[in-house]
């Protein structure tokens, strides 16, 4: 137990010889099949070593993307799968399907320190309903779980929270125990002055965290796409930027919470702008760097 996070540890199980289920978060972002940014595989990789030097039979399962239950080629974990290969030097094989067949076929042959990767298990519609029997037939693949997605644990799906109740022990991964150790201290007995920096696309995910950070932090930056919104609120136009209009509101909520406690909201003053997204990714765009207040009409904010 690492009482520091009152968490099991993966250092609490004995994985020799088991097979053990790991929830990893390998949303990665993709061009066609080429991953841009492998930071989220290269994160699991001390977890997934241990694991396999730990004689364990590891069982890899992740989600990618939005694919709303429907099995999308575009969704597969396939490029994750090609990648873990090369990091770890060794064949991870991907199951064709998650609880299927072919996932019992390879699970059942692991041998001691081989790993394999199931397909996305957001291909399944029961996934993200957490739904009871499809977490059961995850678990049956594995004798003992490992979580560490820590981009995802805080959603609760059969793979990251129906699963827990069946394979025993369940604990926490390297990737997570290091998150919360950094984030328990920050939280907890943080050094002053204490600055959060949030980014990401997504307000509606960071609702309470914004919240609770007003209460601990001097001084919260917001950047990345979700500062368009707050800028909205601020009453600027905004362009093309990402909008998300049921949170303009709850923006200025918090702008206004963080005026009444002294703390500093800080919001981008200015932004590079694009009119329209490059394809491929990385070919070459035109880029204006304009006043926050002074976005054009036909342009859109990108950080
Ligand atoms: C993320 O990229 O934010 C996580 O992987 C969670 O993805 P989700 O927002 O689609 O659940």
């Amino acid at each position: 137990m690492n009482r520091m996070l009152n968490k099991k540890s993966i250092r609490d199980i004995s994985p020799k010889g088991k097979r053990v289920l790991v929830r990893c978060d390998f949303n990665v972002p993709l061009d066609g099949s080429t991953i841009t940014d492998d930071k989220r595989i290269t994160e699991a990789l001390p977890t997934v070593r241990y694991l396999m030097e730990q004689g364990g039979r590891v069982i890899l399962c992740s989600h990618l993307g939005r694919p709303k239950g429907q099995v999308n080629p575009k969704y597969s974990l396939a490029p994750v799968a090609a990648r873990l290969s090369e990091l770890l030097g060794c064949e991870v094989p991907l199951s064709a399907d998650i609880i299927g067949e072919d996932a019992h076929r390879l699970a059942d042959s692991l041998k001691d320190g081989q790993v394999m990767l199931l397909e996305n298990v957001r291909f399944d519609p029961r996934e993200e309903k957490n739904d009871p029997d499809f977490a059961k037939e995850l678990a049956s693949l594995a004798d003992c779980y490992v979580d560490d997605a820590f981009g995802s644990c805080h959603r609760a799906p059969c793979s990251t929270e129906g699963v827990t109740k069946y394979p025993s022990p369940c604990a926490a991964g390297y990737l997570i125990g290091k998150e919360l150790a950094v984030m328990g201290k920050a939280l907890e007995n943080a050094d002053r002055p204490f600055v959060a920096v949030l980014g990401g696309a997504k307000i509606e995910d960071k609702l309470n965290v914004i919240n609770n950070l007003l209460e601990k932090v001097d001084t919260l930056i917001i950047g990345g796409g979700m500062a368009f919104t707050f800028l909205k609120a601020k009453g600027y136009e905004i362009g093309k930027s990402l909008l998300d209009e049921t949170k303009i509101d709850y923006c200025k909520d918090m702008m206004a919470k963080a005026a009444e406690k002294g703390v500093q909201l800080l919001l981008p003053v200015d932004t590079v702008c694009i009119k329209d997204f490059p394809n491929p990714i990385d070919a070459p765009v035109d880029t204006v760097t304009v006043d926050a207040d002074a976005i054009p009409a036909d342009m859109e904010g990108c950080d």
